[in-house]
């Protein structure tokens, strides 16, 4: 129940907010459209409180990042030219592209410099984002402003007829909280986040039509979950989940949605027409654990602070919403059949892991504390310089979450869009069965997701899980993974122009390689172990046609290897084996 602190605390909150805080338009971050996309990430000022100035980042502006929008298909180049005095990264969250391409931490943009993956956009057609995810950089750089919507488009979405006018009828919404210091700066790891924005914007109004509209809906904070809801009590329909839209649309009056998940809701406002009424987070309804919910942690562990907090567990408003004369050529309905669902099949996993969330002691004699952590993955924090998970491509596989901590974490994989196969050991909520790549464990719960990692694989750069409360991962709640080709008995990773065989595999003595090639070539020869790291190196000048050449392996340890073979002419990367 709330205590008389927590009563105060909201009833100042109310002055304040009838004193101060003029209602503000709901900025619609502009649409970029195309195939190159030019991204400045600059540094800037943004007066969220009258004449107190607060520095933000944005791209192409002060605060937040334009909304791109692309079509299934469609061969992009995203130019990120990195225009703040320290290094940042960007990272496409849900999309499916290649590690290099991914925007994980391994992918710094130094200051001063320019990043531009360039890739096939892959994914169907759904609500993703960007946002930076530098190396214990992400909570303060996402919320100092970096964040945007990533909108895919395709056929089958078109066929639907389906809202898709951006800004019209097709709104962005990022909701997000925010903590500030007393000098009106963005605080990081700080339970004190009480300002509620919607694209930037601190109490928010907007204008929607009286028809059918498509609210996209973005979970952009560092901690806060939301269950969205609407004053006048309307239902919604649910037509997305974080991969894209679902099979048949779901009937609603809240929707919960935790850091870093999306959801795609469909309104009728078609009988609303001069209504006003309010968008909200019914956080007195969350379950207990979820960091917003009512109560969080278990004593001694409870969350410092997290009592004061009046967005916790109290209901609160997001953005006031005025129903205006509908638009020409509006449309007027819902399509309950939209996008045939097809998980993936338990009994075709072939791989089955386990990752256990569990707070961790870094220095000797420090205790953890089961609610704030520090929080790690099966008694691991993140290290830049390790591989944690090695998984084969095409492979599907199983992954069990334990939360053996006091508060709901929101777990995400990148590469991958999965399918809940259990939440608390029972199939997944309605709102939770389609393509997801964020799920929130809660406490001493589990979940089991099955995927597919499929298309690429690099034997040097990994791809991130973590927790999406972002100081978790700041701290290190993340694991790093590579995806490895290793069926294919060669792995061409440039056109090449030689046959190479090597043998025994698997061997303990030695490994001899042969090489047919067409043309005079400098060969290097490299043998990696599965960390990437070269255990072996050579290099051999202007050989002519076969090449033979035997690598003493005696010394090397038992496991897993690759022999990487660079001509002049192209790469080739085999696995060996070393019994
Ligand atoms: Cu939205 Cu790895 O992040
Ligand atoms: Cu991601
Ligand atoms: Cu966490």
């Amino acid at each position: 129940m709330k205590t008389v602190h927590k009563i105060s605390f909201l009833t100042a909150f109310l002055i304040l907010n009838t004193i101060i805080f003029a209602q503000n338009p709901l900025f619609i971050p502009p649409a970029l459209t195309g195939t190159t996309f030019n991204l400045n990430v600059q540094s800037g000022i943004t007066n969220f409180y009258s004449n107190n100035p607060t520095p933000t980042y944005g791209i192409n502006g002060v605060l937040l990042s334009p909304t791109i929008i692309v079509n299934k298909g469609d061969i992009v180049t995203l130019n990120v030219n990195n225009n703040l005095n320290v290094s940042t990264t960007m990272h496409w969250h849900g999309l499916h592209v290649a590690p290099e391409n991914d925007g994980g931490p391994h992918q710094s943009i130094l200051a001063g410099t320019t990043w531009s993956p360039s890739f096939e956009i892959l994914n169907n057609a759904g609500t993703f984002w960007y946002h930076p995810h530098g190396h214990g950089k992400t909570e303060l750089h996402v919320g100092k402003g970096l964040a945007g919507m990533f909108i895919v488009h395709d056929l089958q979405e078109l066929a639907l007829g389906l809202p898709q006018t951006y800004g019209v009828d097709d709104i962005p919404l990022i909701v997000q909280t925010k903590a500030f210091d007393i000098l009106n700066q963005v605080a990081i790891a700080d339970h004190m986040d009480t300002a509620v924005f919607v694209n930037g914007t601190l109490n928010a109004t907007f204008n929607l039509p009286a028809q059918v509209v498509r609210l996209r809906l973005l979970n952009g904070s560092s901690m806060r979950t939301f269950n969205f809801g609407f004053s006048n009590n309307m239902t919604f329909s649910q037509i997305a989940t974080d991969g894209g839209l679902i099979a048949v649309s779901n009937s609603l009056t809240r929707l919960q949605l935790a850091p870093g998940e999306r959801s795609e809701i469909l309104v009728d406002l078609a009988s609303l027409n001069g209504q006003t009424f309010d968008f909200m987070s019914y956080a007195s309804e969350m379950t207990n654990g979820i960091f917003g919910s009512p109560s969080v942690g278990i004593a001694p562990d409870t969350l410092e602070m997290y009592n004061d907090n009046f967005l916790n567990g109290n209901d609160f408003k997001l953005m006031q919403i005025s129903v205006v004369n509908a638009t020409t050529n509006p449309i007027n309905t819902i399509p309950s059949t939209l996008i045939p669902y097809t998980p993936f099949l338990e009994s075709n996993a072939t791989v089955n892991r386990k990752i256990v969330f569990d707070t961790i002691t870094l220095l000797p004699g420090s205790v953890p504390n089961l609610s704030e952590g520090p929080f790690a993955f099966n008694a691991q924090t993140f290290n830049m310089d390790s591989i944690n998970e090695i998984v084969q491509l095409n492979t599907t596989e199983t992954w069990t979450l334990i939360n053996k901590t006091h508060i709901a974490h929101p777990f995400h994989i990148h590469d991958i869009q999965f399918n809940i196969l259990e939440k608390s050991g029972i199939t997944p909520p309605i709102t939770e069965q389609g393509w997801k790549d964020v799920v929130l464990v809660m406490p001493h719960d589990s979940v089991k997701f099955i995927t597919k990692f499929t298309t690429f694989s690099d034997e040097m750069v990994p791809y991130m899980y973590h927790c999406h409360l972002l100081h978790h991962e700041d701290d290190g709640m993340m694991g790093a993974f590579l995806v490895l080709d290793s069926t294919a008995a060669i792995t061409k990773v440039k056109g090449n122009e030689f046959d190479v065989v090597i043998y025994p595999n698997p061997t303990n003595e030695s490994i001899f390689i042969k090489l047919n090639l067409k043309s005079s070539q400098n060969i290097q020869i490299d043998i990696l172990d599965v960390m990437g790291k070269i255990i072996y190196s050579n290099k051999f000048k202007n050989i002519n046609s076969e090449f033979s050449h035997t690598i003493n392996t005696k010394d090397f340890a038992k496991g897993t290897y690759f022999v990487k073979i660079n001509t002049d002419n192209g790469l080739e990367l085999k696995k060996v084996i070393i019994e």
